[in-house]
């Protein structure tokens, strides 16, 4: 069992914190966490040992613990160590190789690879103190998780907020992971979300997809270091960190993206495309008279049409979502489309805008039925077989 040693800073984003060792624990990471004084205004030592069901420290000065466990030793027995959230000051602290209480102690005691969410102000995380410390903790080899973009608990709005705890739970798997760095200077391309086709300025023709899937693939594989070009449908999920993100709205300027993209060593076409659009309207379609007549046209196949073009990658992987005779028309779909291997899921449940999928790979070499997981999951799992692939297939 993997193991992470997590510090929790002092600043409201604490509270993440809890749900981030809940996600931790049920992907089966041991978690100790240490929490500083700062820290412990927003959470309770209790708290946090009741979630990871270890015990949690506070003090350098702790003779009880420091005779069971040393803070040399509790710096040293993880896989990882965690810091989040990570204040301006902790941030300074662990820069500049300060060692004033048990968490900075214990970073710079270390040696193990450490990982760090900051989360502040956004004047704070924008100063040139900040920035300054942020770069040298980079050039020292901490990994450091950019803060999301939003409004803040302080009331203004920009950079600071902590992650998500699923999009550090992400980052902590792919620091742990065997495959990390697997996919360094390789460029992968995901398609992902709908496509909305315009019937008239204000309709359009759209489906359920929520883009959850794709975009947690774009991620998993900027986590294992490849240059990921993420087109995306309209969704209103954040782009995961690493990645370069192309929003479009129809399927033929998802096929114009795609094109545009090209080269890349993989296409992972993950987008639910619309299967046709509509010869649209200047004007909005008025009611009364007779029904619209809408003509359909059909769209084209941006899967098939990479796979057998001239600038085909290596490596493309197309999504086929059913509700019956699943592997049988992923089967059909592998041979129609070009690919290498079909993903598919039986969409009959509440797969679409749900967090789990349950799919089967099916390729040349047979099909790989993989149990329910979390979206997260998924994409993680086929992040690793994609840099194994194509690592295997290296010239
Ligand atoms: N796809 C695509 N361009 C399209 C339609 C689909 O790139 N115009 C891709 C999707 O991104 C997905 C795969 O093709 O990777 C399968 O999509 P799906 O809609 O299941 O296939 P269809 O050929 O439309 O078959 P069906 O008749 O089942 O809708």
């Amino acid at each position: 069992m993997k193991k992470v040693l997590l510090i929790v800073g002092g600043g409201i984003a604490a509270y993440k914190a809890c749900e981030l060792i809940r996600l931790m624990r049920k992907a089966g990471i041991a978690v100790r966490c240490v929490l500083t004084e700062g820290g412990a205004q927003f959470v309770t030592p209790m708290t946090l040992a009741a979630l990871s069901e270890a015990p949690v420290h506070t003090s350098l000065w702790d003779l009880k613990d420091e005779a069971e466990m040393g803070h040399i030793q509790l710096s040293r027995e993880a896989d990882l160590v965690v810091v989040a959230p990570a204040t301006a000051d902790l941030l300074a602290r662990m820069a500049a190789g300060i060692a004033d209480d048990l968490a900075t102690t214990l970073l710079l005691a270390t040696d193990k690879p450490v990982l760090a969410a900051p989360a502040m102000n956004v004047r704070m995380w924008e100063h040139a103190a900040t920035r300054r410390n942020v770069a040298q903790l980079t050039a020292d080899g901490v990994t450091i998780l950019p803060p999301d973009e939003g409004p803040m608990a302080c009331g203004e709005y920009g950079p600071g907020r902590l992650p998500e705890p699923e999009a550090i739970l992400a980052a902590i798997q792919s620091a742990l992971s065997p495959q990390r760095g697997t996919l360094a200077g390789r460029h992968i391309l995901v398609t992902a979300g709908p496509t909305h086709e315009p019937i008239d300025p204000v309709r359009f023709l759209g489906n359920r997809s929520s883009g959850k899937q794709g975009f947690a693939i774009a991620g998993a594989l900027a986590a294992l270091g490849a240059r990921v070009t993420l087109v995306a449908g309209p969704v209103t999920l954040p782009t995961p960190p690493g990645v370069t993100r192309i929003d479009v709205e129809t399927a033929l300027a998802m096929a114009d993206a795609v094109q545009a993209a090209l080269p890349a060593d993989a296409a992972i076409m993950v987008a639910a495309v619309a299967d046709w659009r509509v010869g649209a309207a200047a004007h909005k379609i008025k009611k009364g008279g007779a029904l619209p007549d809408l003509k359909l046209v059909e769209n084209p196949d941006i899967l098939a049409t990479v796979a057998k073009g001239p600038a085909r990658p290596r490596l493309v992987v197309g999504f086929a979502a059913e509700t019956d005779q699943v592997i049988a028309h992923a089967e059909a779909k592998l041979a129609r489309k070009g690919a290498d291997w079909i993903v598919a899921n039986d969409v009959s449940g509440a797969v679409m805008g749900g967090d789990d999928n349950s799919v089967h790979i099916v390729s040349a070499a047979g099909v790989d039925s993989w149990p329910a997981l979390t979206k997260a999951e998924v994409a993680r799992r086929l992040a690793d077989r994609i840099a194994t692939t194509l690592n295997e297939s290296r010239p």
